[in-house]
């Protein structure tokens, strides 16, 4: 009955599409790194709450690990050829910012950077990380965000103007054009 989906490789494709975000981290040089990531997820309203689950490779784990600081950062379709440079390289040996064309910028709170082309953005301090299988879930207390008042309006994302990727899989995406009601 049904598809049988992969145990071993495909079953999160079942809990996609998940909007790709950049988060962004720094060395203790100030030497900031941005890395594509779709498992991300609001996990706490009071304190405010998110988590991301990185991968044991990742620069950017190593890098949060050091520096108990990161920023998410929420692109617009435009920014679909860097999330995929930046989901696809690691930091360890490119610098990420430059090959995709994006610019860091000041934030208000933490010393990893924002990024300038993206319309929404969080500023995260470690609260906690939880090893998981391969991937470590890093949770980080939302110290400021704010967004693009062209993209997100009456406290919700103007989906139709704002085009977020959401991730399906692979190298496929989705663009959200459609809101409805229950
Ligand atoms: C669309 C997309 C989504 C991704 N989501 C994640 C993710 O949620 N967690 C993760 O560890 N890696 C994810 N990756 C892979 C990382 O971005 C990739 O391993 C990257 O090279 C890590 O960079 P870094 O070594 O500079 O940290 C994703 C890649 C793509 C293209």
């Amino acid at each position: 009955m049904g598809v049988k989906v992969d145990v071993m490789d495909d079953f999160y494709k079942l809990l996609h599409p998940c909007l790709a975000v950049f988060v962004v981290s720094a060395s203790a040089g100030g030497r900031p790194n941005v890395m594509t990531c779709a498992w991300n997820m609001p996990v706490s309203e009071d304190p405010p709450m998110v988590a991301v689950a990185l991968g044991e490779e990742s620069y950017t784990g190593e890098l949060i690990r050091e520096s108990r600081e990161f920023t998410v950062n929420i692109p617009g379709e435009r920014l679909l050829k860097a999330l995929w440079v930046c989901g696809t390289r690691s930091g360890r040996r490119a610098d990420k910012f430059r090959l995709a064309g994006l610019t860091p910028r000041p934030a208000r709170r933490v010393k990893p950077p924002i990024i300038d082309e993206c319309m929404g953005h969080l500023e995260c301090r470690l609260s906690k990380s939880v090893e998981a299988g391969e991937c470590t879930l890093f949770i980080g207390e939302v110290l400021e965000a704010y967004a693009s008042e062209e993209f997100f309006r009456n406290g919700v994302w103007d989906v139709r103007a704002a085009s977020l990727p959401l991730h399906l899989g692979g190298r496929l995406f989705a663009i959200p054009s459609r809101v409805v009601k229950p």
